[in-house]
């Protein structure tokens, strides 16, 4: 018979087990300030009373009074006796529970390798360090340098080195009477089966610390020094790190920042660790894995918006449509995600060194809401005008959003969706129905009163279309489409002159296509900082924030569609006053834009009787 679980396996359990993890996997919890909070699951309620604290690593409900600690929980939520919450603890962390005055000798020894594995990464993550600032360390140091690493950056992620040797790892944790066993199961020795021998898994590479949520190295990811293979070498999996599930730099980003409002997923090491260096300090990475549903349940944990970082080139749209399946199932209420893509042949460590830190941050500014990405791969390669493409569009659309949780996002969706098809939101909801049923019926309705959400909560901070966002005159929409995509300034007549520059955004919308055009911008965030700190810019930055719902192939059209109908409220003259304005230009000697001559065509044609092209 088993005897009682020793206290202070029970200690290390509560300290290596997150209380808003564990709650966060029953009951749906939102970032509130520094506490999570959600509806209480022990008593029936409407508005959120239950707080979870991180820091206090406690739940309390201020409904009916429940509270307790990650333990506690676990007994009340799944009715689970005191052994058996410490079970389900310990599995969780891939441990086994020892029970005192066992004497099964296996069990001892796997006891006394989990007290080894406590300090065994810590003492790794240690020598490695020590190893980068003595004399064998000096390649690595060269490296780092030439990567442009401060020192003070390489020592806030703990970076270190391990020298180029088969068993000095080994021999240093041997020394402090750590087994091979317990270096083989966590990582930190390669076992040969054929020779029995066993040797340091990280040799002659820069060493990264993996480090959990409460700053405890559980693994490594070591770097080459030159262009050998593989480039990156990470920890397999141990019983205290599950690659899938972790995410480099979220421990740091918490130290840095311990209100964290938003993350940047990134793809490597180095790119978190520049952006840190050049100050921005929320970025994060998944270990050479793609986007998992933990590392989302981790982030949204954390903050209420994640910014996704790809490559500009194919691999990376590709990794962002992964990403973007993976997201539809989290996205409920209150939460946002975004994409940014960068410049082909770009990663953010080489961005960031290149353009600096204003720009970067504006890029992510302008990154584009999860909304525009989804509508633009929908219309990706289909012509829109075509009924037969239009309907495969709407499929693609439906498809996503049945994966969507119902909510303000679905319903905005939804009525953009027939806006830009011209199909009734209703139809859309009997597609749409049989998913519908599954999610019961307490936000049936939604979809017809997306007001009812608070604009804090609303996702994409209330800017998505529709709602109750702002309407833009024709110049704002205009300037609105440049912001989001400069190069639509091809699509723009030559002469400005049926722009106002004397009302609203007439003013800033000349000088934009002036800058654009003298810089052959394709990226808003240089305009961004051009008006950086003026109203102008203030204006600027928020209608980079506003979305824009619109596919990228039907943007052209609608500047076109617009400078016309600019043109038509410009042209307060008659038709005779403008041919006869026009016609005075050109006998003057004047050059007439292309447009202004298509224009004087068409006014002749229709002072002449004939029918005026619409
Ligand atoms: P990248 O090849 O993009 O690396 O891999 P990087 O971060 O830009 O590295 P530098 O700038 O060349 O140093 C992105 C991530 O993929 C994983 C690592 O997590 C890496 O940071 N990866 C990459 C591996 O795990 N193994 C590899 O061999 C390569
Ligand atoms: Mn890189």
């Amino acid at each position: 018979m088993a005897g009682q679980i020793p206290q202070r396996f029970i200690d290390d359990l509560l300290a290596r087990t997150d209380v808003v993890e564990i709650v966060g996997e029953r009951v749906q919890l939102k970032k509130a300030g520094r506490n999570y909070s959600g509806l209480c699951p022990f008593h029936q309620e409407k508005s959120p009373s239950f707080t979870v604290s991180a820091e206090k690593q406690f739940y309390h409900c201020f409904g009916c009074g429940v509270h307790g600690n990650a333990l506690r929980f676990l007994m009340e939520f799944d009715h689970l006796r005191f052994p058996e919450a410490i079970e389900q603890l310990a599995s969780r962390l891939g441990l086994d529970v020892p029970r005192e005055g066992d004497d099964d000798p296996r069990a001892q020894q796997r006891e006394q390798r989990r007290e080894e594995a406590v300090n065994l990464l810590e003492l790794s993550a240690s020598f490695f360090r020590e190893r980068l600032v003595m004399a064998e360390g000096s390649d690595a140091r060269d490296y780092l340098e030439r990567r442009g690493l401060s020192e003070d950056i390489v020592r806030e992620f703990g970076i270190g080195f391990a020298p180029d040797k088969w068993e000095s790892l080994k021999r240093h944790l041997g020394e402090r009477g750590i087994s091979d066993a317990v270096q083989i199961e966590y990582g930190l020795l390669v076992h040969r089966e054929d020779s029995g021998r066993s040797y340091d898994r990280f040799r002659n590479r820069v060493m990264f610390p993996i480090r959990d949520w409460k700053g405890r190295t559980i693994a490594f990811g070591g770097r080459v020094l030159g262009d050998a293979k593989p480039k990156y070498l990470n920890s397999p999996e141990t019983p205290v790190f599950h690659k899938g599930r972790e995410l480099y730099g979220l421990y740091e980003a918490r130290q840095a920042n311990a209100r964290l409002e938003r993350m940047l997923v990134v793809e490597g090491y180095m790119d978190v660790v520049a952006l840190a260096q050049f100050g921005i300090r929320n970025a994060c990475a998944t270990l050479g894995t793609s986007l998992s549903e933990d590392h989302l349940q981790r982030l949204f944990r954390l903050v209420g918006e994640v910014v996704f970082c790809f490559d500009g080139d194919q691999a990376g749209r590709q990794a962002a449509r992964r990403a973007l399946e993976t997201v539809l199932p989290s996205m409920i209420d209150g939460r946002q995600v975004r994409f940014l893509f960068l410049p082909e042949g770009e990663d953010p460590d080489t961005l960031i060194r290149r353009e600096g830190t204003e720009a970067f941050e504006n890029r992510v500014l302008c990154a584009a809401p999860l909304s525009e990405f989804l509508f633009d791969q929908a219309a990706e390669g289909r012509d829109l005008k075509h009924i037969e493409e239009r309907e495969r569009f709407v499929t693609t659309v439906l498809r996503a959003l049945e994966r969507l949780p119902e909510g303000v996002l679905k319903s905005l969706l939804l009525r953009e969706l027939s806006q830009r098809t011209g199909v009734e939101q209703a139809n859309f909801q009997a597609l749409l129905a049989r998913a519908d049923k599954t999610h019961g019926a307490h936000d049936a309705g939604l979809t017809d009163a997306p007001e009812n959400t608070s604009s804090e909560a609303a996702p994409s901070s209330g800017n998505t279309s529709g709602g109750r966002r702002g309407v833009l005159s024709l110049v704002g929409r205009l300037l609105h489409l440049l912001v989001h995509e400069p190069g639509l300034v091809e699509r723009l007549p030559e002469s400005l002159d049926w722009c106002p520059d004397d009302e609203g955004d007439g003013a800033l919308c000349h000088e934009v296509v002036r800058l654009i055009r003298a810089g052959g911008y394709r990226n808003a965030q240089v305009l961004l900082a051009h008006f950086h700190g003026t109203p102008e810019g203030e204006r600027l930055a928020w209608l980079a924030r506003r979305e824009l719902l619109m596919p990228r192939d039907a943007r052209g059209a609608e500047v076109e569609s617009l400078v016309d109908g600019l043109r038509q409220r410009h042209s307060q003259r008659s038709p005779q006053e403008e041919y006869d304005a026009l016609l005075a230009r050109m006998q003057a000697g004047e050059g007439l834009s292309r447009e202004e001559r298509q224009q004087l065509n068409e006014l002749l044609m229709e002072l002449k009787g004939g029918t005026r092209p619409i």
